[in-house]
């Protein structure tokens, strides 16, 4: 049984933090869930650390669901959330629900997320409406970074805190189930985490939030191009991937690899049959 919004509600009443990590494909997302990570987010951040864009606006349904498909197919007891990417929701309410549906119905994703706080309320009211359940993001929204003209901290003069606090109260009252909070001082976060019933899941916003969010590939040392202020690096991919690749190189080219052990015989009389053939 997969994990369910119930479970996310009711770990936020016990004090129970949660460990939410992205994941974009099918062994990630199995080696997560065999550490015991049970709630991933199939993140557009997909847009840079997989696929290579220089943001996230460019990330297509199509992308997303093909990447929700590999993770779901990789997790049993996971909860999957699928991000929904930018101009997916910000239409109008029919593109909303049919995109949303779209991440549950094609890819199997349990719920969505979407960014913006009281701006797109009514937008998450007609999609719970329609049965899918929803996170909200505010705080950093990648998606709008053009609007906002760069990857900064939020809500840190006393007007766009109050004004977070609003989103996050806009987006419960909507029928989110959790709201991730981006790149927020710690201090705020703490507050909108003890006046929401909903939990918050933090990315750089301190260790108050009902729960924490990483890049997959930050964590583990994947991402080279620049590792945010807010992502510890429990591992060191990139280098190990490296150093393994560089070392098979040298076998290939001093013929070590393959060896016996990684080679499959043939029977000698087949061998001397073919070797007493007439050519051509
Ligand atoms: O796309 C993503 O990975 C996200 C997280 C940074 C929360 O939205």
């Amino acid at each position: 049984m997969r994990l369910t919004i119930r479970d996310l509600k009711e770990m936020k009443r016990r004090g129970e933090k949660i460990a939410m990590l992205t994941a974009y494909d099918y062994m990630s997302a199995k080696i997560l869930e065999d550490a015991g990570v049970r709630l991933v987010l199939v993140g557009d951040s997909l847009g840079q650390v997989v696929l290579g864009y220089d943001s996230t606006v460019p990330v297509t349904m199509d992308e997303m669901v093909h990447h929700i498909r590999a993770v779901v197919r990789g997790t049993r007891s996971s909860h999957i959330v699928g991000d929904m990417p930018f101009l997916s929701y910000q239409t109008d309410h029919s593109d909303a629900i049919r995109n949303a549906g779209c991440l549950l119905k094609e890819g199997g994703a349990q719920s969505v997320k979407l960014e913006g706080g009281r701006r797109v309320a009514d937008t998450v009211r007609r999609v719970v409406e329609s049965g899918i359940p929803v996170m909200g993001h505010i705080g950093l929204t990648p998606q709008s970074v053009n609007q906002l003209g760069g990857y900064r901290v939020q809500g840190r003069t006393s007007r766009a805190a109050e004004e977070l606090i609003e989103d996050a109260r806009a987006l419960e009252e909507a029928g989110a189930y959790s709201v991730v909070l981006e790149l927020v001082p710690a201090a705020l976060a703490g507050m909108i985490t003890e006046r929401l019933s909903i939990p918050t899941i933090g990315i750089g916003a301190g260790v108050q939030c009902d729960g924490q969010v990483q890049v997959f590939h930050d964590l583990m040392g994947l991402f080279t191009d620049f590792t945010p202020k807010h992502a510890r690096r429990y591992a060191d991919l990139a280098e190990a991937i490296k150093s393994a690749a560089a070392e098979y190189i040298s076998d290939v080219q001093d013929q070590s690899f393959p060896s016996d052990k990684e080679s499959f015989d043939m029977n000698e009389s087949v061998l001397t049959e073919l070797a007493g053939e007439p050519s051509g």
